[in-house]
C-alpha cells in the first residue's frame, strides 16, 4: 500500500507489510444502536457495501504526507475506556466492526474525554486497507465538518481508530430509526445537518488532491449535540484525478442506493460520483425513505428511481413528503431542495453542479425558509399587495442576489 502508510506503520511500531486491496462484496450491516428499520433486515439494506472489480486500483499511490497530530493509544487503554467493550457501550455496527463509547482518563487526553472506538471485526471483509485509509485520510484533514480523527491503535490483529464522539450519532438514526427515543428531524435542522454535510464533502472535493469521498450516505453523517453535520468513514476515500485524467478507475466499492450510475457501470470514478451520492441524501431527507429498501414493493426498492418523477411539482412532491414532518415546511424550500437533488441525480457527471454550488443553493434556500412569514393581517391592506406570482428559479441560478435577510426581523434562533 501507499508509502504513506509506512509512516502509520512505524510509530506504532509493526512490521507487518499491510494486505493488498480489500474486496468487499455483498455484506449486510445493521446497526445495532437505538434504531430498527423496515431497510435492515433485508439482504440488500441501505447499508449493504458491494464490489465489483473493474479497472485498476491506485488505492494509497504514495500521495499522503505523515499524519501529524494522531495520539497512539494501547489496547489496554482503549479496553479500560470501553469497560472492556462491553455491550452497553456498543453505538452502533459497520462494515468494518463495531463502535464503542469510552471515557479517557481527562488527565490523559487534551480533547475530551468522551470517544468513540471503531473496533475491526476478525470477521470483517473490510480491514487494514480502510483502516489505512481513514488513518492517511481523516489524520491529515481537518474541517469543522469532518468528524475529528483523534489516534489509533495496532497491536497484533486489533486495528481500532478513536474519533471523538458525536453525540446525536448518525443522520441514519434520525431519519429511519423508530422507537421513542428517536424524535423526527425538524425541517430547519434537517436543512442545517444537509449545510454542514455539503460544507465537508466541498472541502474534501476542494483540498490538495481533490479528495474523493465514494461512500457518502446517511450512516456516514453523525451529528453533535446540536446536529452540527460531520462526514466520517473515510476507509472507501480516494485521491481525485490528476491534471491528465478526468476520473479515476477503481474497483466498483461503494454503497446500493447512493453510487452513482457512472460509477456502478464503468468503475469511473469523478469528485461529481460523491455529488451523485449527496442528491440521494437530498431525497432521503425529503421522504424520510431508505435509497435502498428491498421490504418496499417492487418498482421501489430503489428510492431515485422511484421517486424522481414526483420531484420536479410541488404537488408531487407533497405526496412524498416525509410524514413525519406532519406538513411542517415551507414548501417552497422543499421544492428548491428537490430541483437540486435532481441536478444532482442528472445521469451525466459533467451536469452536476459542484458541491460549491450546492452549498451556496442550500444557504441561500436556509435564509429563505428563516426569513419570517408576512403577518397575514397585511393581506388584506389592499389589493395592490397581492402576493406576487410563484416563479420557480433553480437555486443554482438565482436572481441577482436580493438581500436574503431583511435586517429589521430578527433571525429566529438557530438550533
Ligand atoms: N464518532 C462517533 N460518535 C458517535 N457514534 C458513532 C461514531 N462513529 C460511529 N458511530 C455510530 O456507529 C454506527 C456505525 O458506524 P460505522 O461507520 O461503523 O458503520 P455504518 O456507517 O453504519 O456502515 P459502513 O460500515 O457502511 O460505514 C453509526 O451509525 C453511529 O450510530
Ligand atoms: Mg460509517
Amino acid at each position: 500500500m501507499g508509502t504513506c502508510f509506512s509512516s502509520a506503520a512505524a510509530s506504532a511500531s509493526v512490521d507487518q507489510t499491510p494486505s493488498s486491496s480489500v474486496t468487499i462484496s455483498q455484506k449486510t450491516t445493521t446497526n445495532t444502536s437505538s434504531s430498527s428499520s423496515s431497510g435492515t433486515n433485508s439482504t440488500v439494506s441501505g447499508n449493504s457495501r458491494f464490489s465489483a472489480a473493474s479497472g485498476t486500483d491506485f488505492a494509497g499511490s504514495g500521495q499522503m504526507i505523515p499524519h501529524p497530530n494522531l495520539r497512539v493509544f494501547s489496547f489496554s487503554e482503549l479496553k479500560t475506556a470501553t469497560r472492556n467493550f462491553r455491550s452497553d457501550t456498543v453505538l452502533g455496527e459497520g462494515g468494518f466492526g463495531k463502535v464503542y463509547k469510552g471515557w479517557l482518563d481527562p488527565k490523559s487526553s487534551t480533547s475530551g474525554s468522551v470517544i468513540a472506538v471503531k473496533k475491526l471485526n476478525s470477521e470483517s471483509m473490510q480491514g487494514f486497507d480502510e483502516w489505512q485509509s481513514e488513518v492517511n485520510f481523516l489524520g491529515r484533514l481537518s474541517h469543522q465538518n469532518l468528524v475529528k480523527l483523534l489516534g489509533y491503535c495496532w497491536e497484533d490483529k486489533e486495528l481500532l481508530l478513536v474519533y471523538e464522539f458525536m453525540q446525536k450519532g448518525s443522520l441514519e438514526n434520525h431519519l429511519f430509526g423508530r422507537g421513542s427515543a428517536v424524535q423526527p428531524l425538524p425541517w430547519n435542522i434537517r436543512l442545517k445537518i444537509l449545510i454542514g454535510a455539503a460544507h465537508g464533502l466541498a472541502f474534501l472535493h476542494a483540498s490538495d488532491g481533490n479528495v474523493i469521498y465514494r461512500d457518502f450516505k446517511a450512516s456516514n453523517i453523525l451529528l453533535d449535540g446540536s446536529y452540527h453535520a460531520k462526514i466520517s468513514d473515510f476507509g472507501l476515500a480516494k485521491m481525485g484525478p490528476t491534471a491528465s485524467r478526468s476520473h479515476v478507475t477503481t474497483q466498483v466499492i461503494g454503497t446500493y442506493g447512493y453510487a452513482a450510475p457512472e460509477y456502478v457501470a464503468t468503475g469511473h470514478l469523478y469528485v461529481k460520483s460523491d455529488v451523485y451520492g449527496f442528491g440521494v441524501v437530498l431525497v432521503e431527507m425529503l421522504t424520510g425513505l431508505r435509497a435502498l429498501d428491498t421490504n418496499r414493493p417492487s418498482g421501489q426498492h430503489s428510492l431515485v428511481d422511484w421517486i424522481k418523477p414526483h420531484l420536479c411539482e410541488r404537488r408531487k412532491l407533497k405526496n412524498i413528503m416525509d410524514s413525519r414532518l406532519e406538513g411542517r415546511y415551507p414548501s417552497k424550500s422543499a421544492l428548491h431542495i428537490a430541483q437540486l437533488a435532481l441536478t444532482c441525480l442528472e445521469s451525466e457527471p459533467k451536469n452536476r453542479p459542484s458541491m460549491q454550488e450546492i452549498v451556496e443553493a442550500l444557504e441561500r434556500i436556509e435564509s429563505v425558509s428563516e426569513r419570517p412569514r408576512v403577518p397575514r393581517v397585511q393581506k388584506h391592506h389592499s389589493s395592490h399587495h397581492q402576493r406576487q406570482p410563484l416563479q420557480y428559479r433553480s437555486p443554482l441560478h438565482p436572481r441577482q442576489q436580493a438581500p436574503n435577510i431583511n435586517p429589521a426581523y430578527p433571525l429566529p434562533p438557530r438550533v
